[in-house]
Parts: C-alpha cells; structure tokens; sequence
C-alpha cells in the first residue's frame, strides 16, 4: 500500500534536519515504506558490519529488529547511540535461547564430560547474552550467509559444536553443505532435563543443536515445494536456510536474504522463481523485476510477515526521527560493558572469518 505522504514528507524533513547524525540501516524484511528511508540496506551480516561505517552519525536508527539493534551497539563507538524505533520488535527465535537456559545446557555438557570439547556457535538472531556466552566460551557468532565459514572455524577450535538458537540453519549448515549425516546432529530441548537427551547421545553428537525455530521460514513445507513444482513449470525454488531441512533438500538453491537478491538480479529475463522468506523483501523483489519478464511468486501463500519485523512501520520511524531531530533520544538499546565486551569478541571472530 503507498505511504501517507504526510508522514513521508515528515520524515523526509526531520532527516534533512539532522543530515550526517543520523545513519538510517534498514533490514531487507522491513517495509517498503521504511525501507525508502535507509541509508544501507542489508541481510544481518551486511548490516553488521555497515553499522560501524559512519563513526561521525552520532544516532543509529536501525530499522530491524532487537538482536540487531544490539549488535550495533557492541560494533559501534560509545557515542554512538543506536535507536530502535519500536522496542516491541524483538524476534521470536531469539527468545528461544536465554541465558538461564543456555548457561544450564553448558552445566549438562560439562556433567557429560563433553564441554572441553564444545565450540559454542551462535546465530546473529540471539540475545547479547547469548553472543556474551559465545565469547566466553571460545565461540564465534554465524550469520546464514557464513555459518558454513563459521562451522569450518568452529571445527578447527574442537570436535563438536554447540549451535544456536536455530536448529534449521545449523543442520542445514551441517548435513547440505558440509556433508554430515543427520544423525551427527542432535537436539537439545531446554524444555527438558538433560535436554531431552542420553549422556551416550551428547557424547556422540558432533552437532549439538538448540531447539529453536523462526516462526516465519519454519512455517514452510515439503507440500508447498511440490505444489509449486506442479503449479509452474520449470519454476526454480530458493529459499532462506532457516526453512526446514526437508524444504531446503527439495530446493535448488538456498542463501540469505543478500544472496536471494543477487540470484533474482542475476536471473536471466523469462525465468520463474518460488521464494521462501518474508514476504516484504518477496513482493519488493516480485516487483521490482516484473518489467523484466522475471516471474516471481511466494513459495506459500499461508506463510505471512515477520510481525516483529512489521512493527518499525512509517508512524515509528517519524516518531524516533523527530524526536531526534529535537534532541530527545528515544528508544536507545545499550548493551551493558560486560555483556558487549564478550559479545563483540565473539561478534569480531565472525568478523574475521576467512
Ligand atoms: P539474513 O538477513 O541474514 O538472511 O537473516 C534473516 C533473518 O531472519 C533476519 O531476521
Ligand atoms: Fe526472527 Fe524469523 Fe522474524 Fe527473522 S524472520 S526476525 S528470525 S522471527
């Protein structure tokens, strides 16, 4: 739906008004109508490392969700302050993992007698505490666009890996393109004592993987794959690795939000494409290649929005830029010094991965 241009004329104006302090970064699943305000846009990875690329904006306004939020807080300098423009948008999957219930999974591992040997691997989509875990424990956060890069790493560090918070991405990761078996990959319920799991099972495990899920990419069937084989022929199928690992074997390619972009770009004129992942970045990219005589369609049509991420809508982002804009800051995220320093070690290995 097109934007009230009032308010697109408001923030239009309270961003001229702040001209070089504000730095707008806005995730590829945001709103269109965000979206035309971000200075970078990108998939987490490229987010992460943008966010750090304008040391002289003295506010972030990070158009995303809270994970990120935080993550640009630990990447950024200590005048920096990073605004999340609805502290409402925080992201189901990372809510999986606490710290309470990762620090009792380490006593598990640890009571198994299998901690020395565990390389803790985090999903960008975690608490700063869990990144803050990470670090502690020689671990390197993944993005979906280098968790393959990570593992590799992790692998060099110690035999077996500690993947979280979602179990799709890691055995996706693990068994598509690292070659593993599925049964090298176990999975830990923090819902139940010991995990779910036997002593004998943790200690076979090399992929020890955390029950948690996205609620959007985890909505995504084997049927939906099949229907839209059957309904367009000749259609190609690419989906986001945090879709299950049976959506992700029917299909013929699978990235992150960054690599789907450049695939559709890539894709010659006259070619078909199903897509499994949030629905604003489908229709925008549907969109903008329509003239093209590229045909894209959404792998299902019971699958919808990130909600967390539809909460950062056009009314907030006016709101946090004209608040800025006259001097009150709202809506900061500031990760506590301990919690930042351990997270950003473990963020800074990721970083650095070859
Ligand atoms: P990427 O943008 O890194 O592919 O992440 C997808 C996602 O679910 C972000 O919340
Ligand atoms: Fe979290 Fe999934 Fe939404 Fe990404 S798409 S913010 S992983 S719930």
């Amino acid at each position: 739906s097109p934007s009230d241009p009032d308010l697109v004329e408001r923030a239009r104006a309270a961003k001229e008004k702040l001209g070089d302090k504000v730095f707008v970064l806005g995730h590829h699943y945001q709103r269109d109508e965000v979206i035309q305000f971000a200075d970078v846009t990108g998939d987490s990875f490229k987010l992460a490392r943008d966010a750090a690329a304008k040391p002289e904006a003295e506010y972030i306004v990070f158009c995303g969700v809270h994970f990120m939020a935080e993550s640009a807080d630990i990447l950024t300098g200590d005048d920096q302050k990073v605004v999340l423009p609805d502290l409402a948008a925080g992201c189901s999957m990372a809510d999986m993992a606490t710290a309470e219930q990762v620090a009792e999974c380490w006593d598990v591992l640890t009571e198994a007698g299998i901690a020395e040997q565990v390389v803790p691997v985090s999903y960008m989509n975690s608490s700063a505490d869990i990144k803050a875990f990470t670090g502690k424990h020689g671990g390197t956060i993944c993005t979906s666009s280098n968790a393959e890069r990570a593992l590799n790493w992790a692998f060099e560090q110690g035999e077996k890996v500690l993947f979280l918070p979602d179990q799709h991405l890691g055995r996706n990761t693990a068994v598509r393109d690292m070659g593993m078996s599925l049964d090298d990959c176990v999975v830990y319920n923090p819902h139940k004592p010991n995990g779910g799991l036997t002593t004998e099972q943790l200690r076979a495990a090399k992929m020890i993987l955390w029950r948690g899920h996205c609620s959007v990419h985890g909505r995504f069937s084997l049927e939906s794959v099949e229907d839209v084989r059957a309904r367009i022929p000749g259609v190609n199928v690419l989906v986001h690795p945090e879709c299950k690992h049976e959506v992700v074997a029917a299909a013929d390619y699978v990235g992150s939000t960054e690599y789907i972009i450049n695939t559709l770009e890539a894709a010659p004129a006259g070619s078909k494409w199903a897509i499994g992942t949030e629905l604003n970045l489908v229709r925008r990219l549907a969109n903008r290649y329509a003239d093209q005589g590229k045909e894209i369609v959404f792998l299902d049509k019971t699958v919808c929005f990130c909600s967390t991420m539809n909460r950062i809508d056009l009314p907030h982002l006016v709101w946090a830029l004209e608040s800025l804009a006259e001097g009150n800051l709202v809506n900061r995220i500031e990760v506590d010094k301990e919690t930042e320093a351990f997270a950003k070690l473990a963020l800074e290995r990721m970083l650095a991965l070859p």
